[in-house]
């Protein structure tokens, strides 16, 4: 009985859904990625609309950027939503929630986000992790707004990344 029960719990995946407007996908939203699989099993990464910034890059544009990242984690899904958060959960069947937590301007909106969700869904939980210490002020603003600048973005975004900005405001380096 012990052992059936063992093997019941170590064949149930432990997934997780880490939604986000990745516009674009940084090394600090890597890094969150990276952390996340130390203690789950599969993740979806899901691309939606931040409810006020308007994005640079289409639904497609980001998801294709994410894809092309973790092309070879098997692990990993690239996904998207519209809607809300919650419903999404309820129609994958999944509660766990990851999101990444850099300086204290983000713990407001986080808290508020976590709290208001729980009353719709009260059997989610959300898992905040922290980057490296070299993104926690990295956002994809800034990046944004360094690369339309004309400013070097290598040191904050994967290659792909790089590729796609400078395809957009069409960078001379
Ligand atoms: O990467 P972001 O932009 O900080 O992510 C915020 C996001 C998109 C995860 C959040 O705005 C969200 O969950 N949007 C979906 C709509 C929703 O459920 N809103 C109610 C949140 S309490």
């Amino acid at each position: 009985m012990v052992q059936q029960e063992y093997r019941y719990i170590r064949r149930k995946e432990r997934l997780a859904v880490y939604p986000g407007s990745f516009d674009p996908v940084t090394n600090g939203h890597v890094d969150i990625i990276e952390r996340s699989l130390k203690f789950i099993d599969r993740l979806i990464i899901s691309v939606t609309h931040h409810p006020v910034k308007k994005p640079l890059f289409s639904f497609r544009e980001r998801m294709e950027m994410l894809q092309g990242v973790f092309q070879k984690r098997r692990e990993i899904t690239v996904d998207y939503f519209d809607g809300l958060l919650v419903d999404y959960l309820e129609k994958k069947g999944i509660y766990l929630v990851i999101r990444g937590l850099r300086a204290v301007s983000d713990f407001d909106y986080e808290f508020q986000m976590v709290l208001t969700n729980r009353k719709l869904l009260p059997q989610i939980e959300t898992i905040f992790l922290t980057p490296r210490e070299e993104y926690l002020y990295l956002s994809s603003s800034l990046v944004k707004e360094i690369a339309r600048l004309n400013g070097p973005v290598e040191k904050f975004v994967p290659e792909i990344v790089v590729k796609k900005l400078k395809e957009k405001f069409s960078l001379t380096h």
